[in-house]
């Protein structure tokens, strides 16, 4: 019995100490969120849009590393959280679509759209 015990506990601790985060990201959806979600807002701001192909792969790396948005007055992540679509979701149809959908996919998956997209990516790409 009391080995039985020792036994799943190790199993326990095995399973929790497995990567935290396995997601293989898509970079289908990245698209549509960064084209949705983070450009309609650029096209709105001053900034204009921001398209993916203006940056090598390693400067959107470097990007969300950093986790600076707006010469770092906030954060890109806070982009990508239930919140802000929650907060966006009655007029915007990707936020109510994606709701539920776990912040560290959606982050996942815009990142790789930008991988892929960027000016040396597989298809460089534009907002639109
Ligand atoms: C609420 C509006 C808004 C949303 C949503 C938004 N941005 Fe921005 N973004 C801005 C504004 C405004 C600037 C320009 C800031 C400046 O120049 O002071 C900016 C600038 C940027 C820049 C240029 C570098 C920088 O940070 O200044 C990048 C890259 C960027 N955004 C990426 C993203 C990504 C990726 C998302 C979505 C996950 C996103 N943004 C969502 C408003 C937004």
């Amino acid at each position: 019995m009391k080995l039985a015990v020792v036994i799943s506990l190790a199993a326990v601790t095995t399973l929790t100490s497995a990567p935290l985060f396995a997601y293989d990201a898509d970079w289908k959806r990245g698209r549509i969120y960064y084209r949705s979600i983070c450009t309609s807002c650029h096209v709105a701001a001053p900034i204009g849009q921001i398209n993916p192909s203006t940056r090598v792969k390693a400067e959107w790396a470097a990007y969300f590393q950093a986790d600076k948005h707006a010469k770092g007055k906030e954060t890109v992540k806070q982009y990508v959280s239930k919140d802000y679509r929650a907060k966006i979701k009655s007029g915007n149809k990707a936020a109510e679509k994606f709701a539920d959908v776990p912040e560290q996919e959606l982050l996942e998956d815009v990142k790789l759209f930008l991988q892929r997209g960027a000016k040396d990516g597989e298809a460089p790409a534009s907002c639109n």
